[in-house]
């Protein structure tokens, strides 16, 4: 898929998700928030749900738990045009409660459907609703911080999730901020692991024949003029355009993301 037809049918589940009836939520929203970020990326962010904000706007982590996930994300140089943040319930619960168990569950297949077009090699699960989803019978307390691989149910089954405490959680309880720093300053880590995880996956699952092959991006003539065949990879890698450098972006290569 490409990203332009990701981003299509992202475009469309979150048009489904605007006029969704399927459960009771639906009755109180002012918005649904389907969630938002860019198709391209490789990891991403889930919550529970839209807050009094979030429902007036339609978009995810736009209040105070959203500054705060701002600065956390800024905190490890990235932002969130670069990943996709959305929630488990797309409606806002009435006055912040939380999502009862057959809300989660009418739901669940919008977030399934986002996963699969995203194919992410990371998701970072915000809070408690959020990581039962990806690691069914984890404690919050014991695995905040950590990263294992996504539950096959998830939606995502060929991702590794992240936990982290919920940003809103943070601002009831202020030793938690420090918490979410620190755990946040693990997740580029994470993607960098995961994304090895999944490229040594995909080169043991898939026999060389399927494999296209690759244009030499050196022409043949130049290659055989170079004397010394150890130089030839080198003359490769120069050859490769660099997208970091076209993209304009500077920070630390492991935490570049949209590159598959
Ligand atoms: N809290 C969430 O879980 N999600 C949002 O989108 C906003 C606040
Ligand atoms: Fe539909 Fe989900 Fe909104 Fe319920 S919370 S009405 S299932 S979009």
């Amino acid at each position: 898929m490409t990203d332009v037809e990701r981003q299509a049918a992202l475009d469309a589940i979150g048009a489904e998700v605007a006029a969704c009836t399927r459960c009771r939520l639906h009755e109180g929203r002012t918005r649904a928030v389907p969630g938002e970020g860019t198709a391209a990326t490789e990891a991403v962010f889930v919550g529970e749900g839209p807050g009094f904000n979030e429902d007036r706007q339609g978009r995810p982590f736009v209040g105070q738990a959203g500054s705060l996930l701002d600065e956390l994300l800024a905190s490890v140089l990235w932002s969130r045009e670069e990943v996709f943040i959305t929630n488990v319930v797309k409606c806002r619960p009435p006055g912040n409660r939380d999502p009862e168990p057959d809300e989660i569950a009418a739901c669940a297949p919008y977030l399934t459907r986002q996963l699969e077009v995203l194919d992410p090699a990371l998701v970072v699960t915000l809070g408690r609703f959020s990581m039962a989803r990806f690691s069914p019978g984890a404690r919050i307390g014991q695995v905040h911080g950590t990263f294992r691989a996504a539950d096959a149910g998830s939606g995502a089954p060929k991702a590794m999730t992240f936990a982290m405490y919920h940003p809103a959680a943070a601002l009831h309880q202020g030793s938690l901020k420090q918490t979410l720093f620190t755990d946040m300053q693990g997740v580029p880590a994470a993607l960098t692991e995961a994304r090895a995880l999944r490229a040594a996956d995909q080169a043991a699952g898939e026999a060389p024949a399927t494999i296209a092959p690759v244009p030499s991006p050196v022409a043949p003539e130049l290659l055989a003029v170079t004397p010394d065949p150890e130089a030839a990879p080198e003359a490769v890698r120069e050859a490769v355009p660099d997208t970091t450098a076209e993209a304009g972006v500077e920070f630390d290569p492991t935490a570049q993301l949209g590159l598959f």
